[in-house]
């Protein structure tokens, strides 16, 4: 195989890589690495070896694409060794690996990772620090896998104004939320059974509260709208709540219930936040099930768009990290510098969520007596919020009580808290099953 320049590529001195992690990604990669290395070197223009890879247990048994000698357990075999130029990071978690990560490009190395924690946390410290020596820092696989998101807000989308980016990027819960829409099953069940598939954690908090949704959302609102974005700003609110019969009533509607990781300009500012919505059935978006992930993008120019695929999984996630290496590697390999990490920032705030407006579905139980309806009506009414329609859904005549769902008109989510509030204590009010925000 020859390169334009009519050398070899695989003549060419090769780029070495260290790598930290050979866990459900990492050994993807070593895979990768390894059987495609003809293919590689040419697209990368030189041969791009794995040269050492640290794990914390040098027991387990591991893919025969990494030799029992390339592993170790000492990270200085890695961070240490001048020969490695580039650094994969893939043990997940805040620490150690963003003290890694600091070592590594404290010592020179290009270095390219999936951890979304890392990257929402601590990105713009970490790409200041890359930019400050002319180093790459890749993370194109720490937000929806394989589904090219990074690069298109780094490159292809720089020439729009982007208004607003709704996505589904936690592929479990939108995995659950797709059974209990298809199959009226309640949240309990079926987390049971995704724990059960592998589809979530023993402890599954990181995604049902909405944790991993928000880190995502961090690293792309930072991206499109040029400005930090540290996970603490963003607003959120998990899936734990949600009942079947929500469902039910979202599609009588023509809504779906989707776990949205939202943001937008609003007012010189950005709002972002992550909580399950009613989005309209026939919107793209609102079809996305399963395990799949989806981010659409407003952008002055291109209108609207959608990036769709795997969210997450071993060989999806490879072929975002492998990518990152060979844009790394092919600078590298033609004794050039990579592009460097981008550090800018526009500074703009970040609106409070008691300032946002969205339209608003609740699901009410009351009791059977006149005047209830109108006392809600008039409690939102007093903090401007309109009602846009009620529905009796279901009454229990022996027990009095009977079930409505009400939507609203737009309203200031600070104004619908404190009519919430307010109609909590009515004493035709039994309870407040649901109330979730819509997204026309
Ligand atoms: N899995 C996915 O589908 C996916 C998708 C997108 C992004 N990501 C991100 O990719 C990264 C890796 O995920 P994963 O699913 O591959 O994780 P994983 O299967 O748990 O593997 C983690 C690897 O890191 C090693 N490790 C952990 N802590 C270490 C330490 N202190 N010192 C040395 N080695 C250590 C582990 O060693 P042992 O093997 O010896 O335990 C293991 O090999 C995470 O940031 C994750 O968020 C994953």
């Amino acid at each position: 195989m020859t390169t334009a320049q009519g050398t070899s590529a695989s003549a060419r001195p090769p780029v070495l890589v260290g790598m930290l992690g050979l866990g459900v990604v990492g050994s993807g990669v070593a895979q990768t690495l390894n059987e495609q290395r003809e293919r590689l070197a040419e697209q990368a223009g030189c041969p791009v070896v794995l040269h050492r890879v640290v794990v914390r247990d040098l027991s387990k048994p591991r893919t025969p694409a990494v030799a029992h000698g390339q592993l170790t357990d000492d990270t200085a075999a890695v961070l240490d060794d001048p020969a490695i130029a580039v650094v994969i990071e893939l043990m997940g978690g805040e620490e150690p690996a963003l003290s890694y990560i600091k070592r590594a490009l404290g010592a020179g190395k290009h270095v390219i990772t999936a951890n979304k924690e890392v990257m929402a946390k601590h990105g713009p410290e970490l790409a200041a620090l890359a930019a400050e020596r002319g180093l790459a820092l890749h993370y194109e696989a720490s937000v929806g896998g394989g589904i090219p998101l990074i690069a298109p807000f780094r490159q292809s989308l720089l020439a729009n104004r982007i208004s607003a980016l709704h996505a589904i990027i936690n592929g479990t819960t939108n995995y659950m939320l797709t059974r209990m829409a298809k199959e009226g099953v309640e949240f309990s069940p079926v987390l049971a059974e995704a724990q059960r598939l592998g589809y979530a954690e023993p402890d599954p908090s990181y995604d049902v509260e909405g944790t991993d949704a928000a880190f995502k959302l961090a690293i792309l609102a930072g991206l499109a709208f040029h400005t930090r974005v540290a996970p603490e700003q963003v607003y959120r609110e998990g899936i734990t709540k949600l009942s079947a019969r929500d469902f039910r009533y979202a599609r009588e509607l023509g809504y779906a219930i989707k776990l949205l990781a939202i943001a937008k300009r609003a007012n010189g500012a950005v709002e972002v936040r992550v909580h399950p919505a009613f989005i309209a059935e026939d919107r793209l978006l609102g079809q996305v099930d399963g395990v799949f992930n989806a981010v659409e993008v407003d952008g002055d120019l291109t209108g609207r768009i959608m990036f769709y695929g795997r969210g997450a999984g071993s060989l999806p996630t490879t072929s975002a990290v492998v990518a990152d290496l060979i844009e790394v590697a092919q600078a590298l390999g033609h004794g050039g510098r990579p592009r460097p990490a981008v550090a800018g920032d526009a500074g703009l705030p970040i609106q409070p969520m008691d300032e946002v407006v969205t339209r608003y579905y609740a699901r009410m139980t009351l009791r059977d007596q006149p005047g209830v309806l109108a006392q809600i009506a008039q409690a939102l009414g007093d903090l401007q919020i309109s009602i846009a329609s009620v529905i009796q859904k279901e009454s229990d005549s022996a027990a009095q009580v009977a079930e409505i769902v009400l939507m609203t008109h737009l309203a200031r989510e600070d104004s619908m808290q404190a009519a919430l509030a307010r109609v909590r204590l009515l004493p035709g009010v039994v309870d407040i099953g649901a109330v979730i925000r819509v997204e026309d």
